[in-house]
């Protein structure tokens, strides 16, 4: 079976160099290979990294190529693809791999905005010491964590301009940056297991009261993990500068979410955040 695995960003220009490398690197003994291709139309340089993925007998399974635009340094996209083994096994290596291919890019990216460094790892950190306030250390927060790191990831289809204009947005502005959650959730729907984290990042601007996006769920309809979301990501940014206005300070942060609660914010994990904030004050 051959199968190509279009992970969302992926350009296709190069298709034809990528079939001769896989050629060379499944005749040579090498597990991984880097290429620099030009775009004939655009003149964009791309540095191609392919690694082979293997199986535990050596046999080769697939191939993930991760893509980076040298002129500017940012990942702009990767496929994976060439499958010989079976689709299950495929599929758990390839989702082991997006991941970090994701973490990757999302680190990649937030270097590409000095606004936002840090914002993903602080909102992952705040996530999961909410579940584990609520649920208890003995819960399996991987899914909490992993949706708050990524939460963001959709940015990779929104222009740094925009990401770092500063000033006011104008509204087509603002439209753009608007689609990342939809994105960011395309990004990880290749990846069965990936499913609750790509819904929480899909939803994590849903406000309580349904005056959020994309959807306008309200209440108990925005899944848990993007309720838990919108609460850490709101009290990170508002304590963060952005290019359009300073920081506030971590009290009239809190002030400001516990003043929302059952508005923008569900009652529940507000009142979880704010005894976790408390304890955090008193210790
Ligand atoms: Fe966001």
């Amino acid at each position: 079976a051959r199968t190509h695995l279009n992970l969302g960003f992926a350009s296709n220009r190069w298709t034809s160099d990528v079939k001769s490398v896989l050629d060379h690197l499944r005749t040579s003994n090498r597990s991984s290979l880097t290429t620099t291709a030009r775009d004939s139309k655009s003149g964009r340089i791309f540095r191609n990294t392919f690694s082979l993925l293997q199986d535990a007998s050596g046999c080769h399974i697939g191939t993930v190529i991760l893509t980076k635009e040298i002129a500017a340094p940012r990942y702009v996209g990767f496929a994976a693809g060439d499958c010989r083994a079976d689709l299950e096994t495929l599929s758990r290596r390839l989702g082991g791999l997006l991941v970090e291919c994701l973490e990757t890019l999302s680190d990649v990216l937030e270097s590409r905005e000095p606004y936002t460094l840090g914002h993903s790892l602080r909102v992952r950190d705040l996530a999961v010491a909410m579940a584990r306030e609520r649920w208890g250390a003995s819960m399996d927060l991987a899914a909490v964590s992993l949706a708050g790191q990524l939460h963001d990831i959709g940015k990779v289809a929104v222009s740094p301009d925009i990401l770092t204009k500063p000033g006011r947005l104008t509204d087509e502005e603002w439209s753009i940056i608007r689609t990342h959650p939809v994105v960011g959730e395309s990004i990880m729907q290749p990846v069965a297991r990936l499913g609750e984290i790509a819904k929480a990042v899909r939803h994590h601007h849903e406000r309580f009261d349904g005056s959020g996006y994309p959807d306008h769920l309200a209440g108990n309809a925005i899944p848990a993990l993007a309720r838990i979301l919108a609460i850490a990501d709101s009290y990170d940014s508002m304590t963060s500068v952005r290019p359009y206005r300073e920081a506030i300070s971590p009290s009239e942060a809190i002030n400001e979410i516990q003043a929302n609660a059952g508005v923008l914010y569900d009652p529940d994990w507000v009142r979880v955040f704010l005894k976790l904030m408390r304890r955090n004050k008193s210790e």
